[in-house]
């Protein structure tokens, strides 16, 4: 895939830009502030429907604007496309009812790279599950689907316990609704065990590759599911065929009702896909509370090598790589090392404050950006 132009109105910094992007490494200097995450951010959100980190439309907005738009036009498997995401401000609140993260019907690949990334593997369960459902909504079709239906259907019952629990609605009324949770859990579930069992394979080669051979990195899907359901219970269906499905949204509709009681005192639902964790483990520990800063930041780069590797396969399209100051942090092996992983791509987008310890273009043509007062525009050497 190719990105070919940015457009952006009142984004972050920006109140108008409009950017023609080359094929090859396009590499976007200026100092700090200058604008260049702010570019890479634009250029995700419009062609995946997700911002960088905890991004919050209402924060993207420039500072005394009404509303933001970014659009992008590139091509994927040489047929053009054009991807375009406004936001007004005064949506706040049905914004925050669909949740923060609602992604385009057909999201277009992107990867991004950025330091944030150690907080994958040295973060809470949080930032792991949006590792998972970013790669899920890319790679597994209908996932994106899932993913909103089971948050909507969960905040329902939510709202249901609460109203139970105050008497304005009848126990009953509970049942329904959980079958229907049940549902939607299952296929997040599935959706997410089908990218583990993709991504095991890839996270170990790409941690090899970058850490040495005999080095391991192992990812586990842990559904917050096993806690509530019998220890026998399997529920690690490979392929997920349509009789395991089933078997799983029972093991859902089950755990939702032994939790009831204990929901409805609380007001929210306890179990499901909401809580799920992917565990990380270097050379068989813990690399959340075990694995130097080190290891943990090589660990963050192979998972993101992996998730493009992983969004080439099942898309069948190569992603637009953005590596937003990542060099800056690296020692030069390892900067070889991801310099030789991207000349693989077609498309490479990369952030710096200064042009040294920068790759070299090898065979890949090199292209310069400054990033500053607000415009973007090609140096020309
Ligand atoms: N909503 C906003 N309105 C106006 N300016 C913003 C907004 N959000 C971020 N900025 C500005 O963007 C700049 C940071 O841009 P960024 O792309 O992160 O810089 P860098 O080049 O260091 O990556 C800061 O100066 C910040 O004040
Ligand atoms: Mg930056």
């Amino acid at each position: 895939m190719i990105i070919s132009s940015l457009q952006l109105r009142d984004y972050r910094s920006y109140e108008k830009l409009a950017v023609e992007w080359p094929q090859g490494v396009v590499v976007l200097v200026g100092r700090n502030g200058a604008g260049k995450t702010n570019v890479l951010e634009a250029m995700v959100l419009a062609c995946t429907g997700h911002g960088l980190g905890s991004f919050r439309d209402q924060d993207a907005v420039r500072h005394g604007a009404g509303g933001y738009t970014v659009a992008v036009a590139g091509a994927a498997s040489s047929v053009p496309f054009n991807l375009r995401r406004s936001f007004q401000l005064p949506d706040v609140r049905a914004l925050a009812a669909e949740g923060p993260f609602s992604p385009p019907a057909n999201p277009a690949p992107v990867v991004t790279f950025s330091p944030e990334d150690v907080y994958i593997v040295k973060g809470g369960p949080g930032a792991r599950r949006r590792y998972l459902d970013e790669l899920a909504i890319t790679a597994v079709t209908g996932y994106r689907r899932a993913w909103l239906d089971y948050h909507r259907a969960v905040r329902q019952r939510n709202e249901l316990l609460r109203a139970v629990r105050k008497r304005l609605s009848p126990l009953a009324d509970l049942e329904p609704w959980e079958m229907q949770l049940a549902v939607q859990a299952a296929r997040v579930h599935s959706g997410r065990l089908r990218v583990q069992n993709a991504l095991a394979g890839l996270v170990s080669e790409a941690y090899e590759r970058l850490a040495g051979v005999g080095r391991s990195l192992q990812v586990t899907y842990r559904p917050d599911i096993v806690r509530w359901v019998d220890a026998g219970a399997d529920l690690s269906l490979s392929a997920a065929p349509d009789h395991r499905q089933e078997h799983l949204v029972e093991a859902y509709r089950r755990a939702y009702e032994s939790t009831r009681s204990r929901d409805i005192q609380l007001g929210v639902t306890a179990v499901g896909p909401h809580r799920d964790d992917l565990e990380i483990s270097i050379d068989g520990l813990p690399a959340r509370t075990h694995a130097s800063q080190g290891q943990q930041r090589t660990a963050a780069l192979a998972l993101r090598m992996a998730q493009s590797m992983l969004v080439e396969d099942a898309t069948r399209e190569q992603p637009v790589i953005c590596l937003d100051d990542v060099y800056s942090e690296l020692d030069d092996e390892r900067r070889h090392l991801v310099t030789e992983f991207l000349m693989g791509y077609s498309q490479v987008f990369v952030t710096a404050a200064s042009r040294e310890g920068l790759p070299s273009s090898g065979s890949k043509p090199l292209y310069y950006y400054v990033v500053e007062d607000g415009l973007v525009r090609p140096l020309t050497i």
